[in-house]
């Protein structure tokens, strides 16, 4: 991974579908960034603010969350203030609820990458393909603003199933762009949700271990495809 920027980097993470994985995704590069020596905002637009309940839990039970900050806003002008004070961090995350606030538009609008986590099924695909042709929109005439799709919750066995390969298929013929690596739907990620990070816990067991190398190819294609449109 790069060293950390002097000017803040900021992806946004969106999707319209909830339970996507918009907050995992969010939670795990906040954890892979921070621990790779960034200084990192999270910004929790959702009303439900899962994200600022993994802080606050991750707090309670001991975890430092050693340089990861979280503010929670809820409308633009916040959003707006909040990205404009948070310069001196190198990356802010901005976790998005919906599609149809002013907040996720002016969230993607200012991204310097939107990431789409979205699920391995056909009717999630096709939202997310709504979302991109909303952030074409949103790049206006003079911006494209890069995006990636990200397969979450993949299952070894769903990458078998019908439903897996009539997604993709339908990604590929969108010829949108497409992260190359996934997450898994794996239980390491599912306990990180409720507290801590990859790179809080001990990080000797072979489930961590495969879980870090997932998230950080992640991280990696992200500062790969920010390079090349810098
Ligand atoms: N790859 C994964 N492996 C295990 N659990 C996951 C994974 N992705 C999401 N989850 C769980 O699924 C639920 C929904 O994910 P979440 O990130 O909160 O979705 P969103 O923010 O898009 O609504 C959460 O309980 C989360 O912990
Ligand atoms: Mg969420």
């Amino acid at each position: 991974m790069s060293e950390p920027d002097s000017e803040a980097l900021q992806v946004t993470i969106a999707s319209p579908k909830g339970g996507a994985g918009k907050t995992m995704t969010t939670i795990l590069l906040a954890g892979e960034f921070a621990a790779a020596g960034h200084k990192v905002l999270v910004v929790d637009t959702d009303p439900q603010e899962s994200a600022s309940r993994w802080y606050r839990n991750s707090k309670k039970v001991g975890f430092a969350l050693r340089h990861i900050d979280l503010i929670s806003v809820t409308d633009v002008t916040a959003l707006g203030e909040t990205l404009k004070s948070a310069r001196h961090y190198s990356l802010i995350l901005v976790d998005i609820q919906g599609t149809a606030s002013a907040a996720m538009g002016a969230a993607v609008a200012y991204a310097d990458f939107v990431v789409i986590p979205t699920r391995p099924h056909v009717f999630d695909v096709d939202s997310s393909l709504a979302l991109i042709r909303q952030i074409e929109l949103l790049g206006g005439r003079h911006r494209t603003i890069p995006y990636g799709v990200l397969m979450n919750g993949v299952s070894g066995i769903d990458k078998n199933t019908m439903a897996f390969r009539t997604a993709l298929a339908q990604l590929t013929k969108a010829e949108v762009q497409m992260f190359d690596s996934y997450l898994s739907q794996r239980p390491t990620f599912g306990a990180i949700a409720t507290a801590g990070t990859l790179y809080e816990v001990d990080g000797e067991t072979r489930p961590i271990k495969d879980a870090r190398d997932q998230t950080n190819a992640v991280a990696a294609e992200i500062i790969n495809r920010l390079g090349s449109a810098r």
